[in-house]
């Protein structure tokens, strides 16, 4: 059987608006980051949640008025950009999990614009008491809640049918520490980082301290820090050397299902402590900030390595270059490096490999091997070094947003050092076999276990040993039938994914960048870790208040009726 959440419809505002009077204390100069030129469509810090391209149809689900000219042009003329949907209240980058709707391009006014998954109402969130006040009503009127700060989430965990959904983007506050004195065993930097800050802010604010400081966030500067970012692990060109985000963790304020401010870390509520260190974005409470450490800032060399059809259409000329540079993955991970690069059929842009603390020489010491292979088979190829006097200066060099409103499935798999030295052809030969079935690799030479201390919390074991982690995209177009999203999602599945998972027995997958139909996603995706997971969900969420697919506790829980409603199974 199974006992769906209310739908939050037009009663259940009324009575929002009532605990908005009472609890919520929003007044109309408190008014949300979003000028809706509606008034009746918010009240304070309380909006009816609107799709980002609304505001070039005449209505949203035929009754309520939404079109405007200029707002209808900043959304066609920002349609692709990753830090416009950030900041909009309920945007998602990722259109299949909005049912593709109400899409600004080439529409005409009188198009029929609808919510599809989008939520019903949206919060914006700028204290701790509006994020318990929106937990507590939830809770107590059984409503779907989606907490959101980006809507970067590849699975689509930040927007839900039918939801409310907490929008954390306004709580930007960072606060460094010079020395930390709080729990932890650790007497250097700190920050103190709150939930709506995104990775570009916080490392742009580091480099402003004197001296710079960095953090480990990730590669992609429009992603969040403190939310999905950290709950799920997080890799970043600092792993090779500090471990994955959720390693640095010091300590954490958050709002439990309950509704109960609580301080977590390793002297107070130490198991929510452990659990929220990778064990899955909103599953265990929600973030109000989180403290993790901060290291000196240094000197960084990179290297650009390109090859595609410019320099060889002769695929198998092609798939030695990138044998060559992959097949040395525990090599880089082992001397501290990181990679980032793109693979596709006769394309390769690894963009950049990065050497922290290094001299161009240094860094040329370790990736010469690979220089020394592709010359060896006169591989034709393009090579850029650089060096810059921070890693501030090399991430905003080099790094780049990407783009937004890409219709794909997601899927992935974290390479073990074990798979490589036994049997790293076999590892090639699966990338080559993804890319000949239609998907774009997204591929990273990451390795958090190859010389940073070695953290206890929920992230999956086999980080520790990864040295190579491939995302893999399949495109599909925003018109497919249902029929059609049933296809690509076998493709990822059960023939790409199959083919990386037979390369990689000892591999793993990663909940942040990874298939929503992973097979057996509880191990794939925490392996020994996820009994005491499902543990503790049970303690500190009983109800599910908190909801993303494939986080533990959610076997309890069913989409039904084609995306739409979210059920618990009884
Ligand atoms: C282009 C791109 C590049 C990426 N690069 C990297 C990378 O280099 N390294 C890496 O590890 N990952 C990377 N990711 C994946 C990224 O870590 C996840 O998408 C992550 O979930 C984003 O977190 P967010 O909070 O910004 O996103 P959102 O979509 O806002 O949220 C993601 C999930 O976290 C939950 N959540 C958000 N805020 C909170 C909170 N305050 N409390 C509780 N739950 C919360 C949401 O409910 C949702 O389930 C990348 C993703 C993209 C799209
Ligand atoms: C999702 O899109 C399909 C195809 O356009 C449509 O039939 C269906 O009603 C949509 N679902 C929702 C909830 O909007
Ligand atoms: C292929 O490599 C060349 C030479 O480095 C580069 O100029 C070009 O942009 C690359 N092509 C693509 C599609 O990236
Ligand atoms: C950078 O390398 C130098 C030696 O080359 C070392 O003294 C210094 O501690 C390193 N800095 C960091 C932050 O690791
Ligand atoms: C990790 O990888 C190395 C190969 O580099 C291997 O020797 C080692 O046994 C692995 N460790 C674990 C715990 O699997
Ligand atoms: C490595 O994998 C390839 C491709 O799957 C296979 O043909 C080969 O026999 C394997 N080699 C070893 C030593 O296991
Ligand atoms: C979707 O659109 C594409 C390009 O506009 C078209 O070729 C295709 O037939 C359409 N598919 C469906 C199912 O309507």
């Amino acid at each position: 059987m199974l006992q769906p959440f209310t739908l939050l419809v037009v009663s259940h505002l009324s009575a929002l608006v009532l605990a908005q009077d009472q609890t919520f204390a929003f007044t109309d100069s408190d008014v949300a980051v979003s000028q809706s030129s509606i008034l009746t469509h918010r009240r304070g810090n309380l909006q009816l949640a609107i799709p980002p391209g609304a505001s070039c149809f005449n209505t949203l689900e035929g009754t309520i008025p939404t079109f405007d000219a200029e707002k209808c042009a900043d959304a066609r003329a920002n349609w692709r950009d990753e830090q416009w949907h950030t900041d909009h209240p309920i945007s998602n980058l990722w259109p299949l999990w909005t049912n593709d709707t109400c899409v600004p391009l080439g529409n005409s006014p009188s198009d029929s614009c609808t919510r599809g998954y989008y939520g019903n109402y949206v919060v914006l969130a700028k204290s701790r008491a509006h994020v318990k006040a929106t937990i507590d009503f939830a809770r107590t009127r059984n409503l779907r809640l989606v907490i959101r700060n980006t809507g970067h989430d590849f699975m689509g965990r930040s927007t839900g049918f039918g939801s409310l959904i907490l929008n954390t983007h306004s709580m930007k506050e960072v606060v460094f520490h010079k020395k930390w004195t709080g729990p932890g065993n650790w007497k250097g930097g700190a920050a103190t980082v709150g939930a709506g800050v995104q990775g570009r802010e916080v490392l742009t604010l580091a480099h402003q301290q004197s001296p710079p400081l960095v953090i480990v966030g990730g590669e992609c500067p429009t992603v969040g820090f403190a939310g999905g970012f950290i709950q799920g692990g997080g890799h970043g060109p600092f792993s090779s050397i500090y471990g994955m985000g959720a390693d640095q963790v010091l300590s954490f304020d958050v709002v439990t299902s309950s509704g109960a401010y609580l301080t977590v870390n390793s002297k107070e509520n130490p198991s929510l402590f452990w659990a929220l260190r990778g064990g899955g974005p909103s599953t265990f409470a929600a973030i109000l900030s989180v403290t993790v450490k901060t290291f000196p800032d240094v000197p960084s060399s990179s290297v650009i390595l390109r090859i595609n059809s410019t320099h060889t259409t002769d695929t198998e000329v092609f798939w030695k270059g990138f044998n060559a540079f992959h097949e040395l993955s525990n090599r880089y991970v082992e001397n501290g490096l990181y990679a980032y690069y793109e693979l596709n059929h006769l394309y390769l842009n690894v963009r950049p490999i990065v050497g922290l603390n290094m001299t161009s020489d240094q860094l040329n010491q370790v990736v010469k091997p690979l220089f020394d292979k592709l010359d060896a088979q006169s591989i034709p190829y393009d090579r850029e070094d650089n060096h810059y006097p921070t890693f501030f200066d090399l991430y905003t060099n080099l790094f780049e947003d990407n783009g937004a409103f890409i219709q794909t499935l997601v899927g992935g798999r974290m390479y073990s050092k074990t798979d490589f030295a036994r049997n790293a052809t076999a590892i090639n030969a699966a990338q080559r076999f993804a890319t000949e079935q239609g998907a774009l690799i997204v591929g990273h030479i990451v390795g958090p276990g190859s010389g940073a201390p070695i953290v206890d919390n929920a992230i999956h074991p086999t980080w520790r040993n990864t040295s190579s982690f491939s995302i893999t995209f399949v495109n599909l177009q925003g018109n497919a039938t249902l029929a059609e999203k049933a296809t690509a999602q076998n493709v990822i599945t059960n023939v790409v994914g199959k083919a990386l998972r037979q390369a990689s027995p000892n591999g793993a997958a990663y909940v942040n960048e990874g298939d929503l139909e992973e097979p057996n996603w509880q191990t794939a995706y925490w392996g020994p870790n996820y009994p005491r997971l499902l543990s503790l969900k049970k303690t500190y969420d009983p109800l599910g208040v908190f909801y993303a697919r494939t986080t533990p506790g959610t076997e309890d829980w069913e989409v039904i009726d084609v995306g739409t409603r979210l059920c618990r199974k009884l």
